[in-house]
C-alpha cells in the first residue's frame, strides 16, 4: 500500500510536494483550520482522507490540540537539566493562560537554556524583564550567541567562509573530471556518516550511483532532533554553503538532479538561511540546467518539518516528504535502492555533507590523516549551558573527551554525568570521561555511543530516576508506533518509574525492567526503541546506589 502511495506522491514530486503543502496550510490558517485543505490534498493526490489525516496527526505542529497555543517552551533534555523551564513557565503564566502555553522539543538553544518559541522566533536566556518586554512590545533579542572553537590547525568545518567563487572552486574543478577519480577520493577519505550510525559514506554513494534508475535524489537529513545537539544548526546557519556543496557533489556523483533538505521547523533561522544560500547559488549560475556548461543539471530545495523526532530516522523522513505518515520502513531495500518516491536516494546528515569541501580540497588521503584510522576527519561537538564556555567545538576524531571539556573551561556547576549522542546516546559518569576519546570505537568499546555528539550535562541536583523517566517519556512521545516493543515498552517503562517515584511502597522488579529493556533492544524495528535501553542500562550500572530505593533486591 505505502509503495503505491509513494508512486502517487511522486506525481506531485518535490515541486508540488504534498507534505510541504500540508505545512503551508497550517502556517497560513492555523492547525485548527487545515481540515479542508488536507481533505482537498487527499482528493487531489488520490491518497484519500484516511491517509492524509493520519499523516498530519503525527506532527506536533499540525495537531489541532496545539492550534491555540501562543508560546512554546522547550522541554528537551538540556533545558530540563539547566533547570530553567519551571521558572520560565511561571513567568509566562503572568502573560498567557495555561492553555495557551505549549511545549516544543529542542530549539537547539542548549548552550543557554530557558528556551522558547514565540511568534515563529526562538529565544533563550532572557531575563524576566526581557521576557516581559518581548510579550508586551513584540520586541526582543532572539540572537543566538555561543562559542565556536576549533582545536584543529587549520580549522575545517568551522573555517571562515570567503566567497562563493573561492569556496566552490573545488566543485567547479570536479565538473571537469571523471567520477571514478572521485570514487577513489571518497574511499580514501574513510568518512563515516555523522548522523549517529557512522556508516561509511562512500559505500552509500557508490550503491546509489550503481542503482538502476533515471531519477535519483539527494536528501540532507537536517532534522537534528537530539536534545543537546545544535551542530547541524550551526552549520546551516553559519556555514550553509558547506552543506549545499556536499549535496551538489553527491548529485553529480550519483547522477541525481534534485536535492532536498529536510529541515526541522524548530530551526526557523536555518530554513531562512539555507533558502537564501540556495538563491545565491542560482544567482552564481551554480544551480539549474547544464551547470557551467558541464551537462550537469541540479536543483536544491528545502522542506520544513513539522515537529516529529522520528523524522530524523531516514526512512520515516522519506515517508514524511512523500506526505505519508512518518513511520519507519523495514530495510532492505535501503534508500540507495528505494528511497524518496521509491527512487535511488542518498540520505546523509548535514555534517557528513559539510565534510566534502575538505575532501575535495585536500584529497581523501590527507583527510584521512585527521582523526583515527577507523574514525577519520574532524568532528563537531555541541556543549550545553553547564560548561563555562558552551558552544560548538571542532576536534579531530580521536581527541580525548577530557581535552574537549578542558577547552570549554570545564563545568560551571556540579555535574555527575554527561549524556552524549542524544536520548539514545550513553550516559557517561564523570568517572569514565578520561577513558574516552571522541570517536565511534572508543565509545562503543566502553559501552556508550558517540552518536551525533551533542552533550547534555546531568547535574548533581538532577535525580537520575527523573532523568531516566524523561528518556522513557521522550521515547513514548516520539515513537512512530509501528512496532510494539517500542510503542508499548517505552510507555510501560515510563509507568513503572512514575509508580516507583509516586509510591514509596512500590519497588520496581529488576528482572522485569531488565526483560523490558532487553526486549526493546533486541526486537524494536529501529534505533529509537532499540537504542533507549542503552542510556537506561548505563544509569542502572553506574548510579545503582542512587537508584536503589526504587528497586527490589
Ligand atoms: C530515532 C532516530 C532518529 C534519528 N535522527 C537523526 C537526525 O536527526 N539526523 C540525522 O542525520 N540522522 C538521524 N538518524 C540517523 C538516520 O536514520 C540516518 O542514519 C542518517 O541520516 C544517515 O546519514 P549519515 O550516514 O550521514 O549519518 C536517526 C536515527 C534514528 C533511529
Ligand atoms: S522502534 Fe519505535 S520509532 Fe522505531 S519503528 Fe518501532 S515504534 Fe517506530
Amino acid at each position: 500500500m505505502s509503495k503505491n502511495l509513494s508512486q502517487l506522491s511522486f506525481r506531485q514530486g518535490t515541486e508540488k510536494n504534498l507534505f510541504e503543502r500540508m505545512v503551508a496550510a497550517a502556517d497560513a490558517k492555523g492547525t485548527a483550520e487545515i481540515h479542508d485543505d488536507v481533505h482537498r490534498l487527499g482528493q487531489e493526490s488520490l491518497f484519500g482522507d484516511a491517509i492524509t489525516l493520519g499523516a498530519v496527526s503525527a506532527y506536533d505542529f499540525l495537531k489541532a490540540e496545539n492550534a491555540h497555543k501562543k508560546i512554546f517552551l522547550c522541554n528537551g533534555s538540556a533545558c530540563l537539566c539547566a533547570g530553567t523551564q519551571e521558572k520560565l513557565h511561571h513567568d509566562l503564566e503572568q502573560h498567557f493562560p495555561a492553555e495557551e502555553i505549549g511545549h516544543i522539543c529542542c530549539l537547539g538553544r542548549c548552550h543557554e537554556g530557558a528556551a522558547f518559541q514565540y511568534q515563529g522566533k526562538n529565544y533563550s536566556g532572557l531575563s524576566p524583564e526581557a521576557v516581559n518586554q518581548l510579550i508586551s512590545s513584540g520586541q526582543g533579542d532572539s540572537e543566538d550567541r555561543y562559542a565556536v572553537v576549533s582545536h584543529l590547525q587549520p580549522a575545517q568545518l568551522t573555517a571562515p567562509f570567503s566567497s562563493i567563487d573561492a569556496y566552490y572552486a573545488p566543485f567547479k574543478k570536479l565538473l571537469t573530471q571523471d567520477r571514478d577519480s572521485l570514487a577513489a577520493e571518497l574511499k580514501d577519505s574513510g568518512l563515516r556518516g555523522r548522523g549517529g550510525a557512522g556508516f561509511p559514506m562512500h559505500f552509500k554513494w557508490q550503491s546509489c550511483r550503481e542503482a538502476p534508475g533515471s531519477v535519483k535524489y539527494i536528501v540532507c537529513n537536517a532534522d537534528e532532533g537530539d536534545p543537546g545537539a545544535y551542530i547541524d544548526k550551526y552549520l546551516m546557519e553559519q556555514r550553509p554553503h558547506s552543506v549545499l556543496l556536499g549535496m551538489m557533489v553527491a548529485g553529480w556523483y550519483a547522477g541525481a538532479e534534485t536535492g532536498v533538505l529536510y529541515i526541522r521547523a524548530e530551526y526557523p533561522d536555518s530554513v531562512r538561511i539555507i533558502n537564501e544560500a540556495i538563491e545565491e547559488l542560482h544567482a552564481a549560475g551554480l544551480l539549474g540546467s547544464n551547470i557551467l556548461g558541464s551537462g550537469f543539471n541540479f536543483t536544491l530545495k528545502s522542506i520544513k518539518g513539522a515537529g516529529a523526532y522520528i523524522c530524523g530516522e531516514e526512512t520515516a523522513l522519506l515517508a514524511s516528504i512523500e506526505g505519508q505518515r512518518p513511520e519507519v520502513r523495514t530495510r532492505p531495500p535501503f534508500p540507495t535502492i528505494e528511497g524518496l518516491f521509491r527512487r535511488p536516494t542518498i540520505v546523509n546528515n548535514v555534517e557528513t555533507f559539510a565534510n566534502l569541501h575538505a575532501i575535495l580540497s585536500m584529497g581523501g588521503k590527507e583527510f584521512a590523516k585527521i582523526g583515527t584510522p577507523q574514525s577519520t576527519g574532524p568532528k563537531l561537538i555541541s556543549l550545553d549551558s553547564h560548561f563555562v564556555k558552551p558552544g560548538i567545538y571542532e576536534v579531530a576524531m580521536g581527541t580525548p573527551l577530557g581535552e574537549v571539556i578542558a577547552l570549554a573551561g570545564g563545568f560551571k556547576t556540579a555535574i555527575k554525568a554527561i549524556q552524549i549522542g542524544g536520548p539514545l546516546g550513553g550516559i557517561v559518569p564523570l568517572s569514565q570521561v578520561d577513558q574516552l576519546t571522541v570517536d565511534f570505537e572508543s565509545f562503543k568499546k566502553a559501552g556508550f555511543l558517540l552518536g551525533h555528539a551533542g552533550v547534555v550535562s546531568i547535574p548533581e541536583s538532577m535525580p537520575m530516576i527523573e532523568y531516566i523517566q524523561h528518556l522513557f517519556q521522550f521515547t513514548a512521545d516520539e515513537s512512530c508506533g509501528k512496532c510494539f516493543p517500542c510503542r508499548l515498552g517505552s510507555t510501560r517503562g515510563k509507568e513503572l518509574i512514575a509508580k516507583a517515584r509516586g509510591d514509596s511502597s512500590y519497588k520496581i522488579d529488576r528482572e522485569l525492567i531488565t526483560d523490558l529493556l532487553d526486549t526493546m533492544e533486541q526486537t524494536s524495528l529501529c534505533a529509537l526503541g532499540g537504542g533507549v535501553p542503552l542510556p537506561i542500562k548505563n544509569a542502572l550500572q553506574y548510579f545503582s546506589a542512587e537508584l536503589e530505593p526504587y528497586f527490589k533486591n
